[in-house]
């Protein structure tokens, strides 16, 4: 495997670990606020984020390259609404794709095309999950700062991320 393809695999392993303790943050600190909706929406993007990563050794070890396992800075653990809650979620789904893209960017220089199709699945995941952070997001901003609003919100938010799945 090329040395810098390698690396960026790597690195891209660094932020799927990331946004997964990121989004375990999240799940923590919304069950501590009696969110608990949100809470389960963030624990299951948390194991997402952990199938991806997990998802990136392997192939990276059967081409035979070396998985470096990284040290992660702590995430965030508070948030003054679920607003910015959401803002950050799609924030970092943004980040995470700008890199999958820059993977992929270089496979076509590189000419490494084979890295180039297993990234294609990372390619609809994001499609798939900036969508949703952008319609949870867009809900939130309606709803504003009203409390029943935010109960209804985390009562129903996997059908909001569902139904939003289906449309994508
Ligand atoms: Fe695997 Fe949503 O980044």
């Amino acid at each position: 495997m090329n040395t810098s393809i390698e690396a960026l695999l790597n690195d891209q392993i660094k932020y799927e670990a990331s946004a997964s303790m990121h989004y375990m943050a999240m799940a923590s600190w919304a069950d501590t606020k009696g969110y608990n909706g949100i809470a389960q929406f963030f624990y299951s993007q948390s194991e997402e984020e952990r199938v991806h990563m997990i998802k990136l050794i392997k192939f990276v070890n059967e081409r035979g390259g070396s998985v470096v396992i990284p040290a992660l800075e702590k995430p965030k653990a508070s948030f003054e609404s679920l607003s910015e809650l959401f803002a950050d979620f799609l924030k970092s789904e943004m980040f995470v794709t700008e890199q999958i893209n820059h993977v992929i960017y270089e496979c076509l220089n590189k000419k490494d095309y084979n890295v180039h199709n297993f990234m294609q699945w990372y390619v609809t995941e994001q499609l798939e999950e900036e969508a949703v952070a952008r319609t949870l997001l867009d809900k939130l901003n309606i709803i504003g700062d009203d409390k029943s609003g935010h109960y209804m919100f985390d009562r129903d938010i996997n059908t909001i991320a569902i139904s939003d799945d289906v449309e994508a």
